[in-house]
């Protein structure tokens, strides 16, 4: 990538435009009510928010910091006490994740969020978005951050994309995400982007007209087909399987002590028309829950029971 990509010029005329914009619009969000930000919370919205959306993260982020107010707290939590307070937020495996990320901070790092980027892309949960994230956003560290939002932004912005299958490379946009950053200001300009990304460059029908660097971009009013590429995951009756565990979780969330026959939650799930290939399905989502530490099996009289693990 070369690095003479923008002019000089060009480039302070983008941070000036994205950097005042946000002044002024920014969205109220409750992780960004702290000055200075606290690195307690910036770590977990930026766990809750990978993959999440970002209004669902800001309903539920206050009751979770009620019930874990301390990193102390979040690292001390159960299985069952995490699972049961992720309830809407997706992925439970994350839950767990954040939790042990906790404890690996208060056992080996005296329970402060380390600043090192390399330090904290070790932690459990913690990948190469989500450490510049806290570094960029916690300790206002020189860094790039790209999600998936700023790589389309830098996309459209750097040439001429008509569609999304046409995108900058996950390596090319780290790399441009260095070249544009305004010195000092990391943590604004990514929030910014992120922002503009979910207001204006969104990834089917952006609203070029109302964006604040539709002036500065390659692709403004040219993206023609926003489909977005559909994923490729495992499904069950067209389903992918990540929702089936989502729903086995919910069920249990919802019951009497947390647990459940496995009988009744293969007709909840599947009501009417139960073949042997739903029940084969169950017990193969059943086992990996199993293993991902977030549900326990115990066979009593013939019958399995599924509980939330303790
Ligand atoms: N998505 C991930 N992190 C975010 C943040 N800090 N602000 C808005 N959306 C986000």
């Amino acid at each position: 990538m070369k690095k003479d990509i923008l002019s000089r010029h060009q480039k302070l005329s983008i941070h000036k435009t994205v950097l005042t914009w946000f002044t002024y619009n920014q969205k109220k969000l409750p992780w960004r009510s702290a000055t200075p930000p606290d690195p307690y919370i910036v770590l977990l919205s930026e766990v809750m928010l990978q993959q999440t959306q970002t209004s669902r993260i800001a309903e539920k982020l206050p009751a979770f910091l009620e019930q874990f107010p301390t990193l102390e707290a979040l690292a001390q939590a159960t299985n069952k006490e995490i699972i049961l307070a992720w309830q809407g937020m997706g992925y439970n495996n994350r839950a767990l994740r954040l939790r042990d990320c906790a404890k690996t901070i208060v056992d080996h790092y005296y329970g402060i969020i380390p600043d090192d980027i390399d330090i904290l892309r070790t932690l459990p949960g913690i990948g190469e978005y989500t450490s510049s994230a806290i570094a960029s956003f916690a300790f206002s560290q020189n860094v790039p951050v790209v999600d998936v939002n700023i790589r389309r932004i830098f996309s459209r912005l750097l040439r001429k994309v008509a569609n999304n299958h046409d995108m900058l490379s996950e390596k090319e946009s780290w790399e441009i995400a260095g070249i544009l950053l305004p010195k000092n200001h990391s943590n604004l300009w990514h929030q910014a982007l992120m922002d503009i990304g979910s207001l204006f460059c969104t990834s089917r029908s952006p609203r070029c007209h109302d964006c604040p660097i539709s002036s500065h971009c390659q692709s403004a009013f040219a993206v023609i087909d926003g489909e977005k590429t559909p994923k490729k995951e495992p499904t069950h009756r067209a389903i992918p399987h990540r929702i089936w565990r989502g729903k086995i979780i919910e069920l249990l969330r919802q019951s009497n002590h947390h647990s459940e026959n496995a009988n009744y939650i293969l007709h909840a799930l599947f009501q009417e028309n139960i073949s042997t290939l739903d029940s084969d399905f169950l017990d193969y989502i059943l086992k990996k829950l199993e293993s991902n530490n977030l549900i326990e099996l115990q066979t009593i009289n013939n019958t399995i029971i599924v509980s939330l693990k303790e």
